[in-house]
């Protein structure tokens, strides 16, 4: 592209590759996770081998769907907002195609190592040092891609959307390199330079943040663009974004304790963290509140399209992951709670039907603009994935539910003698059901993303070259 070009077009190049790979990884990373969900159903489907087993394929998953999937649909989306809102390209093509293939790099890295048993043993942070290297030199790239572009804007205001994904690029770099001070012994092997409960802590104040700045303040940047544009309505109040935006970002580094509660960890420190997450409450309804009421005056377009429907009810699952988070970090509940189902009922709820379902429909509304199509190949085939994505997490959600409540109770039944009423594998065995219902959730989630990746192919396949090179030009008028 020539430089007067590349002065008025917008860098839509790294957005299309990155929107590509996010359904790819989708799809692989959901897949994954059915399998390992029918591993615990059928446990021949570990195949007798290490590499297959539950043990070593869980984290892959949880990698895959967070950082391959979650990672490049945030990278796509902050990236597409940041030049629209700012109304420039990004600052460098050099920099921003870095991001791209470092990102790829990491997750290939990840796919390579997890199976084969290299790990440092931290959830969410399993890559061993020397990706972790890696992974801190993009993000940092990414970084100075974002703001850099946010420096050059042609606009007098930042997008709130904006405030969002820069407070979740810099924490996730923060988070990241903190939890990460490691001592390597070799290539492949590091020890944490925390010990005893002091790692738990920092290993937790992570955790608890990746859930925050990562899978929530991320993707209420998403929220923030791409529910009123596809509901062709402004946000419902920019003051409440504010106040959204710092309350949310105060509260949430305190709330890590409540992943630690009656564990050696001071016990100041644990009910800190039970009163910070109660608190949250607050800002997270008030930003599912803005959403939502974005749409006064909007409610009947939901009626006839299925985007609508997938960024609205996105927010109804955040809205009442929020609130079960909450109810969670309750001390007394978590004693029922803690090492059961619910929890994993609690993640998918937030993961599948908030995270997934505000980037499904964000990448249907992002997808024909930058490939420069008036739409997706089908509608209907959205339609279709709406519902299967649906109907997969409501199974998905209630079955851990189910679970995780028989599960808690059946563990702390005493008889009158004291002993315990029931032995582990008689409430493994009240779970098998729960397990099969989940799994089959599970099955219609993926099958919905099949859908989408078909429905993506058929879109790219029919653009061309000249279209989508006149999609990302800069309207004249702000191209100064
Ligand atoms: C088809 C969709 C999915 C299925 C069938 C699925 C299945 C599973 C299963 C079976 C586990 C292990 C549970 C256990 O150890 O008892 C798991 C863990 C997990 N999954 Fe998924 N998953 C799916 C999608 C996702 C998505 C989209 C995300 C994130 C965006 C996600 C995030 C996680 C996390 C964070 C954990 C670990 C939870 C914890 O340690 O408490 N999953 N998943
Ligand atoms: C106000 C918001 C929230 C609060 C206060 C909260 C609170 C909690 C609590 C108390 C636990 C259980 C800890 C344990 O017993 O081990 C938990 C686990 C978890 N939550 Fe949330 N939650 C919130 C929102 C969310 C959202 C929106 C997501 C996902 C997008 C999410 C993802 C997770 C994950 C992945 C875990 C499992 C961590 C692990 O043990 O591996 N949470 N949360």
């Amino acid at each position: 592209m020539s430089t007067a070009t590349s002065q008025t077009a917008y860098n839509y190049k790294v957005i299309r590759q990155f929107a590509v790979m996010t359904v790819i990884w989708g799809v692989i990373g959901m897949g994954l996770g059915v399998f390992i969900a029918a591993q615990l159903v059928w446990p021949e489907l570990n195949l007798n081998l290490p590499w297959t087993s539950f043990g070593r394929l869980r984290p892959l998953h949880t990698n895959a769907v967070i950082f391959a999937f979650g990672g490049c649909a945030l990278f796509a989306t902050s990236y597409y907002v940041v030049q629209r809102t700012c109304q420039t390209r990004l600052i460098s093509d050099t920099l921003a195609a870095f991001t791209f293939w470092g990102w790829q790099a990491v997750i290939v890295l990840a796919v390579i190592t997890l199976p084969l048993g290299y790990t440092s043993s931290k959830e969410y942070a399993e890559l061993e040092w020397p990706i972790d290297i890696l992974l801190g030199i993009v993000w940092i790239t990414y970084l100075v891609v974002f703001f850099g572009t946010i420096v050059k804007r042609k606009t007098k205001h930042i997008y709130v959307g904006n405030w969002f994904f820069g407070a979740f690029i810099v924490v996730t770099a923060m988070l990241h390199i903190v939890n990460s001070m490691e001592m390597p012994v070799t290539l492949f092997k590091s020890y944490s330079m925390y010990a005893g409960a002091t790692d738990a802590m920092v290993q937790w104040w992570y955790g608890h943040n990746a859930v925050g700045f990562f899978l929530t303040t991320g993707f209420l940047g998403m929220m923030y663009y791409f529910v009123p544009k596809q509901a062709g309505r402004p946000i419902y109040s920019y003051r409440l974004s504010i106040v959204h935006f710092w309350a949310l970002i105060t509260l949430y580094i305190w709330a890590g304790p409540h992943h630690l509660h009656y564990t050696a960890l001071p016990d100041w420190a644990q009910s800190l963290g039970m009163a910070m997450s109660l608190i949250l409450l607050a800002p997270s309804w008030g930003g599912m509140i803005n959403g939502m009421m974005s749409l006064s005056g909007a409610w009947h377009k939901l009626r006839s399209d299925p985007i609508l429907r997938f960024l609205v009810v996105s927010l109804a699952f955040y809205g009442m992951s929020t609130f079960e988070g909450p109810m969670m970090a309750i001390k007394t509940v978590n004693a029922l709670s803690h090492y059961t189902d619910w929890t994993i009922g609690h993640v998918h709820a937030g993961a599948l039907g908030w995270v997934a379902m505000i980037s499904i429909g964000s990448l249907y509304h992002l997808l024909p603009k930058v490939f420069g199509r008036e739409q997706m190949h089908s509608v209907s085939l959205i339609n279709a994935h709406f519902w299967l994505a649906t109907i997969g997490t409501v199974l998905y959600i209630a079955s851990m539910w189910v679970n995780g409540i028989t599960q808690g109770l059946m563990w702390r039944a005493v008889n009158e003698d004291g002993t315990l009423t029931y032995s582990f594998v008689e409430a493994l065995e009240a779970s098998h059901l729960g397990y099969m219902v989940r799994a089959l959730g599970g099955a219609f989630f993926v099958t919905g993303m099949l859908l989408m990746a078909y429905n993506t192919f058929r879109t790219v396949r029919a653009a061309k070259p000249a279209e989508y090179e006149a999609a990302a030009l800069i309207p004249a008028e702000v191209a100064h």
